[in-house]
């Protein structure tokens, strides 16, 4: 795989090379057909982990850096192993226990095939006895999904006028007929961050016989330096589960790693509806665990992501467009109409991002490389104000 730092500048330099000392200098086949798409005004954008290299993928939140190379390392180096089964013993447990620290142990971690098997399988055992879930709108809506699949009531709660998750309204909203609570902080598709100290309250506000499942995705991309996880906090509310993905901060969304922390015993009640230790694989056992060692990655990959966000921020604001800020690894931009056919005209020049689910007049635009962020700007200038759009 591609390393940015390695890989875009050096690409970068050659375009303008190529540019500034004439085509005939180039050589090798890969710079011929690099240059060839400048002068037949296609472009080269080389996505690290997309084989199209015209292809500007910035639809789905995924980690624009790539994995860490130690994960990398470690993937490569079990490639002879396929024939082997993974492990029995709980060696991502630990990893994930001694990553998180604060007394967490593996026995208050469950794994699951990416942070959907986790969040499936607790709002499974929330509301197997027939109670229901409540969830913010425009939310990521993981749990309100197994409330319909089970044909349970899905209450969902309206987000203020400026995008912020109603604490008060969703702790108005639980009933006797309540199982679960889900929260996701930061918040998809809205990208505001709940204050620690408010999520605290409400968690001491919610009787304990209901599960509170806080969904922490996107955490590490918050540029709130006071912020703190919940994951603490699992130690003293036995109702509590923190959701945590690989795919996003770990850049790990391909090979399918997520993890629960709670109280052992709600961690007990998941175990019978988690796919265990077959559910895990050779492969995202390993990268897993060397990703969480890779301190140094994340640090780069939330480096790149508050400045690529900052780019697009104040590009988009440039415009005499809306953007939102977010705290999160997206741009909002309030459209101030169906952003579907923008949506649409992008695609056709291959550019994905999408729609804000929840939020038709918004569009949401994941961080690419800069590269990508620059196709994005370069192609939405010329598909804006056209005919329909
Ligand atoms: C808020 C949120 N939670 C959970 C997920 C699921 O991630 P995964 O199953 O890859 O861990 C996503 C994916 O985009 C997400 O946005």
């Amino acid at each position: 795989m591609i390393r940015e730092e390695e890989a875009y500048p050096a690409r970068r330099r050659f375009l303008k090379t190529a540019i500034a000392g004439g085509l005939s200098t180039v050589a090798a086949g890969l710079l011929w057909k690099n240059a060839a798409a400048l002068v037949t005004g296609q472009r080269a954008v080389h996505g690290v982990g997309i084989e199209d290299p015209e292809l500007v993928q910035l639809s789905i939140n995924e980690n624009p850096l790539g994995a860490s190379q130690r994960a990398i390392e470690a993937v490569a180096h079990k490639l002879f192993a396929l024939n082997r089964y993974p492990p029995r013993e709980p060696v991502l447990h630990e990893a994930i226990a001694r990553y998180h620290g604060n007394g967490i142990t593996w026995e208050m971690v469950a794994n699951g095939v990416g942070s959907t098997e986790i969040l499936k399988t607790i709002g499974l055992v929330a509301m197997l006895d027939g109670k229901g879930s409540v969830e913010p709108e425009p939310g990521y809506g993981a749990i309100s999904g197994v409330a319909s699949d089970l044909k349970r009531p899905a209450v969902r709660v309206p987000v203020t006028m400026n995008l912020q998750t109603d604490l008060e309204a969703v702790r108005k909203a639980i009933t006797k007929d309540t199982g679960i609570v889900c929260l996701t902080n930061p918040n998809n598709p809205t990208g505001q961050l709940l204050p620690h100290e408010d999520l605290a309250r409400f968690l001491k506000a919610v009787p304990e016989n209901i599960i509170v499942c806080m969904d922490e995705a996107y955490i590490h991309f918050s540029d709130d330096e006071h912020y703190a996880s919940m994951v603490p906090l699992t130690k003293n509310h036995p109702n509590l589960l923190v959701s945590r993905t690989m795919s996003k901060a770990f850049g790990l969304g391909g090979i399918r790693v997520g993890y629960g922390i709670a109280d052992p015993k709600l961690i007990e009640r998941m175990k019978p509806h988690l796919l265990g230790w077959l559910g895990r694989n050779i492969l995202s056992d390993v990268a897993a665990i060397a990703a969480l060692e890779d301190q140094e990655h994340i640090r780069k990959v939330h480096a790149h992501v508050l400045k690529e966000k900052a780019y697009l921020y104040d590009t988009l604001t440039s415009m005499g467009l809306k953007p939102v800020k977010t705290q999160t690894i997206f741009v909002l931009v309030d459209m101030g109409k169906d952003a579907q056919p923008l949506v649409d005209a992008l695609k056709a020049k291959k550019v994905l991002i999408r729609r804000a689910s929840g939020m038709p007049n918004y569009l949401r635009i994941s961080v690419g490389t800069r590269i990508e962020n620059e196709v994005f700007i370069e192609t939405f200038k010329e598909v804006l104000g056209k005919a329909g759009v």
